[in-house]
This record gives C-alpha cells, structure tokens and sequence, in this order.
C-alpha cells in the first residue's frame, strides 16, 4: 500500500497509522503524534492527554505541528488562562514560511478577572495581513475546554469556535484577488506577553505577582494533506487536491461555502459577538477592501 502513495502528501491516517505499526517507544499522547514544544520546554506540564503551557516573567512557550499540510482542518479544545490574564495573549495558527506566508490566526487576548477575553482573528495572504476581527465569547472560555478549528480548502478558509462559525475567508480568485492555497501551512500556539496592545489598547499591563499564566489544551486534530518539505508548491497543490484517483473530504462540494444554518450562526456571531471588524473600520481603510465589498453583499 506504502509504494502506491504519491511521494510528497499522504493522507494522514496513513502516517498515524505507520506510527502505530512501529509501536514502542512512540508515546501514545495525541500531542506527541502531531506537535513537538517549540521553546521553553521547561514551561510545558503534561497530565494526562491535557498539556499545559506556561508564560511567566521569564517566558513564554510554544508548540508547533511536526508536519505541514495543505488543506483539512486543524481542532484544539482550549481552557484559555484563568483569573487575571491581562497583558497575556495565547495565539493558536497556521501559517507558512517566509516573506510572503499566508497565516490563519485565533488569537485570545487576556483581560482583567471578570472582564471579558477577546478572540481576534486574522488572515494574512503573501506577507499582507490587517484584516482584524475581534468578538466576545458566549461563554466563558477561561473555565472550560473549548474547541477552536480551522478548516481550509480551495473555496474557504473557516474559523470555528466549537463548530459554529466565526469567520469565512472565500476564494475570491475571480475578483483577482490573491487566495492561500500554494503554500504548505504548519500549526502552532503559543503564550506570550503583549502588555503593550493586548489588554485595552496596552493601558493594562501584565500583574506578574499572577504568573504563571497557564493555557490548557486537550483533544489535538489534525485531519489534513501531509506535505514533505522537499516538494514544490505546484507539486504540493496536485498531490493535496481530489482527482480521479483520489477524493479529500474536505474538497466535497457542500464544504465550498458554508451551509445554511452554518450561515445563520455566524450573522448571529456577528451581530451579538462582533466588536471590531477591519471592514467597517473607515479610519483604516478609506477605501473599503475588495473582500469586505463581497462579504457585505453576501449578507
Ligand atoms: C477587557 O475588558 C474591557 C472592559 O469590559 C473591554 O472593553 C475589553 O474589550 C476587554 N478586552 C480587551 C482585550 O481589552
Ligand atoms: C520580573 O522580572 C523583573 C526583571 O527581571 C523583576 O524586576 C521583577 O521583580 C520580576 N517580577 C516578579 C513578580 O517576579
């Protein structure tokens, strides 16, 4: 079955499942399958299938996929810091390489106990990002697990908050508008301090008499197109798109946009969750970006 499989991107099942073949020695832990810390190892506590990462007044801690991928969806349940988190930003993300990545971000900006965290998204496409949303939560995301997903195909990119969706990236090719699907993307997280903008435009800074800061996750996925690093992009987009031989779910044509009811959930997002929308920010943007002129219409 090995020799059959195109060279540059297997399915993933494929790899967890030579993983199991190989057996000892490999941990059984999800994150150990798909993630590996990327600094401070030291501010990292594994118990059980949760992991905990840590920032304090000396670090913060990363963690990053062992693979790349191109295409699926990437779900991690959060317990996002609890008690007084102002100052701290936790960021869970895919994002490429180099001068003209593309990214796809959730980032969790602390707050003041009580106070409400903030989720900012954002998408970069070639380098260029500046297309911040920020929401509250519907619920409390410092006192459970949460999951946070991004899907990604050809057609969209769709940020999620446990299933329903916050925000849609569409393929506007057609408009002549650049889309991110020619580069490989990894996964990440991370914890750091950003008392200079996070919390109320930087006016509250981290209380480091609270550290440390601790970002729970549990329930890692990664259901996507496995690249190889030695592969070229046009290579890379052939072997990860559905042809006659072979079908990827996510390019299944009710995945092209979102569904109906999916549709509704994210205009109730939008009108109860939303406080900032780079498309309505006129100070910013005089000229309203192409993307916002086609999500307007849309809705
Ligand atoms: C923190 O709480 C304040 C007051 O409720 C709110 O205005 C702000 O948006 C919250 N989040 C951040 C990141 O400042
Ligand atoms: C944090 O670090 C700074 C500089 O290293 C130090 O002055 C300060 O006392 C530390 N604060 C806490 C709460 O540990």
């Amino acid at each position: 079955m090995g020799a059959k499989l195109p060279m540059g991107c297997v399915m993933l099942w494929v790899c967890v499942g030579l993983v199991m073949l190989m057996g000892s020695g490999v941990s059984s832990s999800k994150f150990d399958e798909l993630f590996e810390p990327g600094w401070a190892l030291d501010h990292f506590v594994y118990e059980g299938e949760t992991l905990k990462m840590k920032l304090d007044n000396f670090s913060g801690a990363g963690f990053s996929s062992k693979n790349k991928y191109m295409f699926g969806k990437v779900t991690v349940d959060i317990k996002l810091v609890e008690g007084d988190s102002a100052g701290t930003v936790t960021a869970f993300y895919m994002s490429s390489d180099g001068p003209k990545h593309h990214e796809f971000d959730f980032e969790f900006l602390g707050n003041t106990t009580g106070e409400p965290y903030v989720v900012q998204t954002n998408v970069y496409v070639n380098g260029v990002g500046n297309r911040e949303q920020r929401l509250n939560l519907w619920f409390d995301p410092t006192t459970d697990f949460h999951s946070y997903s991004i899907l990604w195909n050809q057609r969209q990119v769709v940020f999620l908050v446990d299933e329903t969706p916050i925000r849609v990236h569409s393929n506007l090719e057609h408009k002549g508008l650049p889309y991110p699907k020619d580069q490989a993307m990894g996964v990440y997280s991370s914890i750091w301090n950003a008392d200079d903008w996070a919390t109320q435009g930087g006016r509250v800074k981290t209380d480091w008499s609270h550290a440390p800061f601790i970002a729970s996750y549990t329930n890692f996925k990664i259901d996507g197109c496995v690249c190889q690093a030695t592969v070229n992009a046009a290579n890379m987009l052939q072997q990860c798109s559905s042809s006659a031989e072979k079908k990827f779910w996510w390019d299944e044509p009710r995945l092209a946009e979102l569904s109906l009811h999916q549709s509704h959930e994210l205009l109730w997002v939008r009108a109860k969750h939303m406080i900032y929308d780079y498309c309505k920010d006129a100070t910013r943007f005089p000229v309203t970006p192409v993307e916002c002129q086609h999500h307007h219409h849309q809705h």
